[in-house]
């Protein structure tokens, strides 16, 4: 995927609403077009998410109780891979709550006072959704603490001697953070969620549900096999079995009769380049550069990602939880190998010097 394909799927996937967000790529009528389509097919309730049943089993509890003591539900850190629903679940908690929904970022708020702006703007158990959270500065993350521990507000006032600080008191609110880095929130800031969960890749019967009621939304007729065909190429991930619906779509309407079945899935999947495993160029190019350009020797992440033209943050956020949990791709203290199963994907037989995988 190419630095611009993945600005694109992120204002595809993300809710017209961020405030104060980066500017996109896209011209503001095709990002609400497309912000549109994807909006549809997000899941608006936590009876129509599938999947990750424990976290929604936990959720509801939660919140189901917050509702019985009519206060607001404690903070919710949801963490993860990009496209497994944490946008799509924050939503659902102020839905379930019957309260507003209000969106910005860990990079849109560059200072302490953008943060300030939104808190007091907040009505009475509404939930605030920070996307991004682990790229919170530290001047935000200080003005959040009080507010999610007390829903308190500190201002100074004045400068030098003379400042002093007031209290305000902010409405109960709810925050619900998301990260895809887990590794990079600070512990003072992670103790200060109730509810901390981790979103899973989903199994293949589960995004072949996910294929089939996003097939009913779009109006396209999809069989059992075809809505699975898909579904196994998606690496276990719904905002890509969503995108690859709509390149099968595209296919069929062109090319068939306008069906999805397990053979025009198939034609239309290996024209877009997806392969039986879902990995698409970016990741086969990563597997040849370990496998053939290093052979199984260990790479650092920058160099690879030079070799594969990407930038060092996708390769990690978006290539290789995939490739490692598919085991695919090893990371070492001395750098990323190939895993035991690259060789067999690519065709090729592992070199024994390869092989002592943990010997690090
Ligand atoms: N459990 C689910 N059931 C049905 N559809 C889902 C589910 N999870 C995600 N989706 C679909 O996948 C798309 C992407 O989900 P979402 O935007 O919530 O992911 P995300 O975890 O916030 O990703 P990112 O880290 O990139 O922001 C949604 O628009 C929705 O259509
Ligand atoms: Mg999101």
């Amino acid at each position: 995927m190419s630095p611009r394909k993945e600005v694109l799927s992120s204002a595809i996937d993300s809710k017209p609403i961020v405030e104060g967000g980066p500017s996109s790529m896209l011209s503001p009528q095709l990002q609400e077009l497309e912000a549109t389509v994807d909006s549809s097919l997000r899941p608006g309730s936590l009876a129509e998410f599938v999947g990750q049943e424990d976290l929604k089993s936990h959720l509801h509890i939660v919140l189901e109780a917050a509702k019985r003591r009519g206060h607001a539900a404690d903070h919710f850190l949801f963490a993860g891979p990009p496209g497994l629903g944490k946008t799509s679940l924050a939503a659902i908690v102020a839905h379930e709550m019957g309260t507003g929904f209000r969106v910005t970022s860990g990079p849109a708020l560059l200072r302490g006072g953008d943060l300030a702006a939104i808190l007091t703007s907040l009505q009475s158990g509404d939930v605030l959704f920070i996307d991004e959270i682990h790229r919170l500065s530290t001047a935000v993350a200080e003005v959040l603490y009080p507010a999610m521990e007390d829903y308190k507000l500190d201002i100074v006032i004045g400068e030098g001697p003379t400042a002093r600080s007031i209290r305000l008191d902010l409405p109960e609110f709810t925050l619900v953070g998301a990260t895809t880095r887990t590794g990079m929130i600070t512990g003072p800031l992670r103790d200060r969620f109730g509810f901390v969960a981790r979103l899973d890749y989903y199994k293949v019967e589960e995004l072949r549900q996910i294929v089939e009621r996003s097939s009913r939304i779009l109006g396209v007729v999809a069989n059992g096999e075809g809505a699975s065909e898909i579904a196994s190429r998606s690496r276990g991930t719904p905002r890509l079995a969503n995108r690859l619906l709509r390149r099968v779509r595209d296919y069929v309407e062109v090319k068939s009769d306008g069906a999805i079945t397990k053979k025009t899935a198939r034609e239309g999947l290996e024209l877009f380049g997806v392969d039986e495993l879902g990995l698409d160029k970016v990741d086969r190019a990563i597997l040849e550069v370990l496998c053939k350009t290093y052979s199984g020797r260990p790479i650092g992440l920058s160099t690879l990602a030079v070799t594969v033209g990407e930038e060092p943050e996708t390769i990690e956020d978006v290539y290789e939880p995939f490739l490692m949990q598919s085991g695919l791709l090893v990371r070492t203290p001395r750098g990323r190998i190939p895993g035991p199963l690259a060789w067999e994907h690519l065709g090729l037989k592992a070199p024994v010097a390869s092989v002592p995988l943990f010997s690090d």
